[in-house]
């Protein structure tokens, strides 16, 4: 029996007491567990996240594997665009590509924006996905849904997939700065009832991924990355106001200002700066999140266990004097040995299981 009632996941991300630090690893359904690279040798990756079967036990293997406090959703942020009328292919061994990239008002106005019917007709898989993942777990492990912010989603449907040095979407965004942003607010409201769908259909938090508003700098990403992410946020507390929402952004360290007055429960934030340093500066900027998510480097998972267990003990002790989550700084990365990732999860439950909840 534990002491605390309810799961620890939730429960930290409301930064209400555990009885240790809960963990999960994002990308943790994916290319470093076995039983996924079997699945995947005999089926496309766009086939696993639409067939509700599959998509439920992928979800379903780290949870089994690892051991972790929470389970996410199989899918990808790029499926909602897909659904908006844009191609999109993931070849093999390449990233995703966007055949007929979307960089202009007109290529932009021609995507169909999605409202909650037709999210549910179109994207219906996934929410089967989430309803069979939530029966499976039985109310044991909680299961985060997901979606891209607009400028991350925008970065991908704009370049044609993955890049560098985003010429595409940043020359677009100083040559038509209206145009741009017509584009993200009807991204916004896609990812909203894409999002909403999720809810209805079980998911107990939301995680926004901000992959590549580090991109700009801090006017900027407050003129045109934040306007449509505070669209979503709202509307997502307007749907289901207790359900914790989480904002991750990768490269963003410059940023912790503006993002320390979005409205969310919890931010997950890469290894660049420690969780001490991440927090001193949503104080001063005088934030309301009072909850962490992250940050080990995910390379450090390559590390003997050993050090693994090492960096955990530091993690731990940056993470406490406040709401924490553990998890990496961003995906796992596919070369990982399993046993370390399990590893990984095992010693941040086990230590901080050894702290005093109000010591930590
Ligand atoms: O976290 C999880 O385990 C849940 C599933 C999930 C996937 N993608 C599955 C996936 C989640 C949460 C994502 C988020 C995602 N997708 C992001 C934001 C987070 C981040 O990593 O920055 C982005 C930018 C994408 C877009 C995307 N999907 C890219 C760039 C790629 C190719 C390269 C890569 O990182 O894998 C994907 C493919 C993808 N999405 C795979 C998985 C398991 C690998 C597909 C394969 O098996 O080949």
């Amino acid at each position: 029996m534990t002491a605390v009632d309810g799961l620890p996941f939730l429960r930290a991300c409301r930064r209400e007491p555990t009885d240790f630090t809960p963990i999960w690893l994002m990308r943790q359904a994916g290319r470093y567990l076995p039983e996924y690279r079997d699945l995947r040798a005999r089926h496309g990756f766009l086939d696993l996240c639409k067939t509700p079967d599959a998509a439920a036990e992928i979800t379903l293997q780290p949870v089994r594997r690892l051991g972790v406090d929470a389970a996410i959703l199989f899918a990808d942020i790029l499926l909602p665009l897909e659904a908006m009328g844009a191609e999109l292919v993931f070849a093999a061994g390449d990233g995703p590509v966007f055949p007929h990239p979307v960089r202009s008002r007109e290529a932009a106005a021609a995507l169909t924006p999605l409202d909650d019917a037709a999210a549910e007709e179109r994207l219906g898989h996934v929410y089967e996905a989430l309803r069979r993942v939530r029966r499976a777990l039985a109310g044991r492990v909680p299961v985060i849904g997901f979606g891209g912010t607009p400028w991350t989603l925008a970065s991908y449907l704009v370049e044609g997939g993955g890049s560098k040095q985003f010429a595409h979407l940043l020359g677009w965004s100083y040559r038509d700065p209206e145009g741009l942003a017509l584009l993200l607010d009807r991204l916004a409201d896609t990812s909203l009832a894409y999002l909403r769908g999720q809810l209805r259909a079980g998911a107990q938090a939301i995680q926004l991924f901000d992959t590549w508003g580090g991109i700009l700098d801090q006017e900027r990403y407050e003129r045109l990355a934040v306007p449509p992410v505070l669209k979503i946020l709202r509307g997502l507390r307007a749907a289901a106001p207790d359900r914790p929402i989480i904002y991750y952004l990768h490269g963003g360290s410059h940023l912790l200002p503006a993002l320390a007055r979005l409205p969310v429960d919890v931010l997950s934030v890469d290894w660049r700066l420690p969780l001490s340093t991440v927090r001193r500066a949503l104080a001063a900027a005088g934030s309301g999140i009072g909850v962490l998510q992250g940050n080990l480097d995910p390379a450090a998972l390559l590390a003997p266990i050993p050090e693994i267990e090492r960096r955990v003990v530091e993690l731990l002790a940056e993470g406490s004097g406040g709401g924490h989550v553990v998890n990496l700084g961003h995906g796992i990365l596919p070369t990982t040995p399993v046993e370390n990732a399990r590893a990984f999860v095992e010693c941040a439950q086990r230590l901080s299981a050894s702290v005093p909840a109000a010591a930590r």
